[in-house]
């Protein structure tokens, strides 16, 4: 199982280290298409690519639409950004998802490797601004790593995934020096041990969580693609356009 999650991680996300050391994730060109797909973007769509990062997938949106916006906080990777899209018309704009620093509508607000990393207590608003900048047709594709199956009550299939992912999303020093030596090899650690044990920042989230915070959003999934049990696609969309 985990040669086959390997090959999946490699066909949709380069794994790099930054300009300053720093270990890093970026879409490949498979993911973006994928996610392009999914977002179905026509020529006078407004779009917005939230933690666009050196701007990978803003620069296909960028080519099918005549509005296209990057958001990212971190400044040096919005330098690389502009580098890499030089030609390209995208506008880009120093924010986040708790902050998006826009205030004018957009179609399609797309998100690729990024929303895992919004704190937990800061989840929900960040949804919120979704919907808020959103109009009533719009759609958010958001792709990232989340549990998508039902890890309350599957918890061989957790503990798996759990070390899987903690090994492979760890910086190797961090991983080596303060997880590694205290996973305990026969003990299955279940969806209530990471709350139990983890802080909250680091806690993986699911697709129930998912669910329940776009509730409190008026949002909710119209669409969903899993490429392996923790990592996928959503297309979500605002509540009054399901009626
Ligand atoms: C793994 S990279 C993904 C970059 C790009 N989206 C891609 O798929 O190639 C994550 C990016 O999210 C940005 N980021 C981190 N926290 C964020 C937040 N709260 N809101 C928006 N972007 C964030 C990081 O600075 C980084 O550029």
């Amino acid at each position: 199982m985990i040669i086959t999650w390997d090959s999946i991680l490699d066909k949709y996300v380069h794994n790099l280290t930054s300009p300053d050391g720093r270990n890093t994730f970026e879409s490949t060109p498979i993911l973006v298409e994928n996610i392009s797909q999914k977002a179905n973007i026509t020529n006078s769509d407004t779009v917005i690519d939230i933690g666009c990062g050196w701007g990978n997938l803003t620069r296909n949106c960028s080519l099918q639409s005549m509005r296209t916006i990057g958001i990212e906080p971190n400044v040096e990777n919005l330098e690389e950004a502009k580098k890499r899209n030089a030609g390209y018309d995208i506008q880009y704009i120093q924010g986040s998802f708790e902050c998006f620093n826009y205030d004018n509508k957009a179609d399609i607000v797309v998100s690729s490797l990024v929303f895992h990393q919004v704190k937990h207590s800061c989840k929900i608003q960040a949804l919120k601004n979704v919907k808020n900048i959103l109009k009533n047709s719009g759609r958010f594709i958001l792709c990232d790593t989340m549990i998508m199956f039902d890890a309350e009550n599957d918890s061989q299939q957790f503990n798996e995934v759990y070390r899987y992912l903690l090994a492979k999303t760890t910086p190797p020093d961090i991983y080596k020096k303060f997880i590694a030596p205290y996973l305990q090899s026969e003990h299955i650690y279940t969806w209530n041990d990471m709350k139990k044990f983890t802080p909250k920042d680091n806690w993986f989230y699911s697709l129930s969580d998912m669910q329940n915070w776009l509730a409190k959003c008026g949002l909710y999934i119209a669409d969903k693609v899993s490429f392996c049990p923790f990592f996928g696609i959503l297309t979500i969309a605002g509540l009054e356009e399901e009626l």
